[in-house]
């Protein structure tokens, strides 16, 4: 995809309802602060529009870029933010829930892991869910520029491993600092959403 344009569309909060979009959308999911608005800003060439921090549970809202209005980069606030309270983190695993549910224009979707570390719980949880609801997810594996080049293959056997991927699913190592990866999302990407 060549970007022409790219504008934050819609911003949908607990209780917004969410847009019925007629063109198609791939999501972006993961845990708090493993990169999934660094990864959109990646995507689309900017450096901020999608808002970024050191800090996890930056993202609350469910963000939609319009990408030169052929689709849209969906970016999803985290979940395992273990500073929130229990209902707010009840209340955006249901949003999200919600969204991967009922949107009908959902053509991919992508669940972002830390290359460093073993998938947690909940990433397991969300990758079976994601499965249970007929979605077959693909895998990024975040922050590569953080591990040596020789050590990123025993990482991504380990992810692959732990969250006991279906057969074929595809992995991918990304590197928001060096970009590394961002050419194979895009294949990707455009090979979801322009059918
Ligand atoms: P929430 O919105 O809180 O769910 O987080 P997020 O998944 O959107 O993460 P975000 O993109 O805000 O990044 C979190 C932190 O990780 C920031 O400090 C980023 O600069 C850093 N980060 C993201 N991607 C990379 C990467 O590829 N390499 C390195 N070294 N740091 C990264
Ligand atoms: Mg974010």
């Amino acid at each position: 995809m060549v970007i022409k344009n790219v504008n934050l569309e819609t911003v949908c909060g607990i209780t917004s309802t969410i847009p019925e979009n007629d063109r198609f959308e791939v999501a972006f999911a993961g845990k708090s602060n493993v990169g999934k608005s660094s990864l959109i800003n990646a995507l689309m060439n900017r450096k901020a529009l999608a808002r970024t921090s050191a800090q996890p549970g930056k993202t609350q809202t469910i963000n939609f870029y319009n990408i030169n209005d052929a689709m849209y980069l969906v970016d999803l606030p985290g979940y395992g933010y273990a500073n929130a309270n229990i209902e707010i983190k009840a209340k955006w695993g249901k949003m999200i829930e919600n969204y991967l549910h009922t949107s009908k224009k959902l053509n991919g979707v992508f669940l972002l892991i830390d290359i460093r570390h073993d998938p947690s719980e909940n990433d397991q949880l969300m990758y079976e869910w994601m499965v249970s609801q007929g979605f077959a997810p693909i895998i990024i594996a975040t922050k590569a520029d953080k591990l040596k080049r020789s050590q990123l293959p025993a990482h991504l056997k380990a992810i692959e491993e732990v969250l006991n991927v279906e057969p074929g699913t595809i992995i991918i190592p990304f590197s928001a600092e060096t970009k590394q990866g961002r050419e194979e999302i895009w294949e990707l990407i455009d090979s979801l959403v322009l059918v």
